[in-house]
C-alpha cells in the first residue's frame, strides 16, 4: 500500500520483494532501524557504495557501518575476538557498532571503509531491517538516512525531507525506538568507544569485565566521521543555558514548563533514555516551527545523558 508520499511504502510481503529487487540492482533505499532510518545499499557493490555517498555529500574519509543478519555472515568479512564475542552474546542484535579488522579476502567494497583495514559491523535488531537482511546474499552498507552534518531521521518522513524523491523507496517502520544512533566501540585493541550511545560506556564495562579508560574527547580516540560539526538542526544551538531567552526555542528535561510556549521537554519523567529518542524529533519540530535558535538546558552526564551531550555538543558547534 502507498501512502501519501509516492515513495514511502508500508512493509508487507509485495514491498519485501521489491525491495530485494531494488538492493540487488544496486539501488539505495531508505529503511528503519531501531536506532535511527539508515541509507541502505550493497556493501560489496562499488556502484551502491559511491550512491550513498553522493546522495549523503559524505566525505570519502569517513567510513559506512556494515550491517549483517547476524555473525555467521559477518566472519567472512571481519576477524571475530574475544571482546567482541562477550558483547555480541549480551547486546545482539541491538544498537552498537563494532569495529574490527578486515579479513584479507573480506568482500566489503574498500570505498565502504573509506580504505581502512577495519570494518564497522552491526546487527540492527529493527523487524524490518532483519527481514530483509535474512533474504539478501550480501550486507548492507548503511549510514543515516540524512545529508552529511544534518540530524538523523526518525520516521519515514524525516527521510523524505532529506532525500525527497532522490530515493525510490523509503520503507515506514514507524518512529525509531531509540532516536539516537548506535554505540560505536573499536575493539581492535584495547576496547574504545568511539561513539557513545544507549548501550553506554559502563555496561560494556560490565560486560566485558574491563574497565574502559579513553578520555572521549581526544582526537585519537574519535571516528573518521566524528567531526566537531555533526547533527546540525541548521540553527544556531546554545547548551547549558539556565534562563529562556523569551524567544528561542528552549529544551529541557521535566515538565516544569509544561504548556509553556517556546518550551520542548526532553521527557516528562527527565528519563534519559526517552530524552534520547525524543532530541532529534524534536530538533526537526523546532526548525519546522521557524525558530531562529535553541537553547539547551544541562542534561546529566550520566547513563544515556551522556551520548545526548555529545550530539548536542556537536549541534552546538555549527
Ligand atoms: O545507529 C546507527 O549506527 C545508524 C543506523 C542506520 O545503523 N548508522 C549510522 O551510520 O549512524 P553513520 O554513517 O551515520 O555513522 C557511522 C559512524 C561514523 O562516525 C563512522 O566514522 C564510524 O561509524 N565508522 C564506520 N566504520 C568505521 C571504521 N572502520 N573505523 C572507525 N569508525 C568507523
Ligand atoms: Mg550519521
Amino acid at each position: 500500500m502507498k501512502n501519501s508520499y509516492s515513495n514511502i511504502f508500508t512493509f508487507n510481503k509485495k514491498i519485501l520483494k521489491k525491495t530485494i529487487k531494488n538492493l540487488s540492482l544496486g539501488k539505495v533505499i531508505g529503511l528503519p532501524t531501531e536506532t535511527v532510518y539508515g541509507l541502505g545499499g550493497n556493501a560489496y557493490s562499488k556502484k551502491s557504495i559511491r550512491k550513498i555517498f553522493k546522495l549523503k555529500g559524505r566525505p570519502k574519509t569517513n567510513p559506512l557501518i556494515i550491517h549483517y543478519y547476524n555473525v555467521n555472515y559477518a566472519m567472512e568479512d571481519v576477524v571475530l575476538n574475544e571482546y567482541f564475542k562477550k558483547l555480541y552474546k549480551k547486546f545482539c542484535p541491538g544498537p552498537i557498532t563494532f569495529i574490527l579488522k578486515k579479513k584479507k579476502n573480506s568482500k566489503v567494497h574498500s570505498s565502504a571503509r573509506a580504505g581502512l583495514n577495519t570494518v564497522g559491523v552491526r546487527f540492527p535488531k529493527h523487524k524490518i531491517a532483519r527481514s530483509i537482511l535474512k533474504k539478501i546474499n550480501f550486507p548492507l552498507a548503511m549510514p543515516s538516512a540524512n545529508k552529511s552534518t544534518n540530524v538523523s531521521p526518525v520516521s519515514s518522513k524525516d527521510v523524505y525531507e532529506e532525500f525527497k524523491k532522490k530515493i525510490s523507496l523509503i520503507l515506514d517502520g514507524g518512529k525509531c525506538k531509540i532516536g539516537i544512533e548506535s554505540t560505536v566501540v573499536d575493539l581492535t585493541n584495547n576496547p574504545k568507544i568511539l561513539r557513545p550511545g544507549i548501550i553506554n560506556k559502563s555496561k560494556i564495562e560490565k560486560a566485558l569485565k574491563l574497565k574502559i579508560n579513553n578520555t572521549n574527547n581526544s582526537k585519537k580516540n574519535r571516528s573518521p566521521g566524528m567531526m566537531k560539526k555533526h547533527y546540525s538542526p541548521g540553527i544556531p544551538v546554545l547548551i547549558n543555558q539556565n534562563k529562556s531567552d523569551g524567544k528561542s526555542a528552549f529544551i529541557y528535561l521535566g515538565s516544569r514548563y509544561k504548556n509553556k510556549k517556546n518550551f520542548f521537554s526532553l521527557s516528562k519523567n527527565s528519563n534519559l533514555d526517552k530524552a534520547a529518542s525524543n532530541l532529534y524529533k524534536i530538533f526537526r519540530i523546532i526548525k519546522k516551527n521557524g525558530y531562529k535558535k535553541i537553547q539547551i538546558s544541562k542534561i546529566p552526564n550520566i547513563g544515556s545523558g551522556i551520548a545526548i551531550n555529545d550530539r548536542i555538543r556537536r549541534a552546538s558547534k555549527s
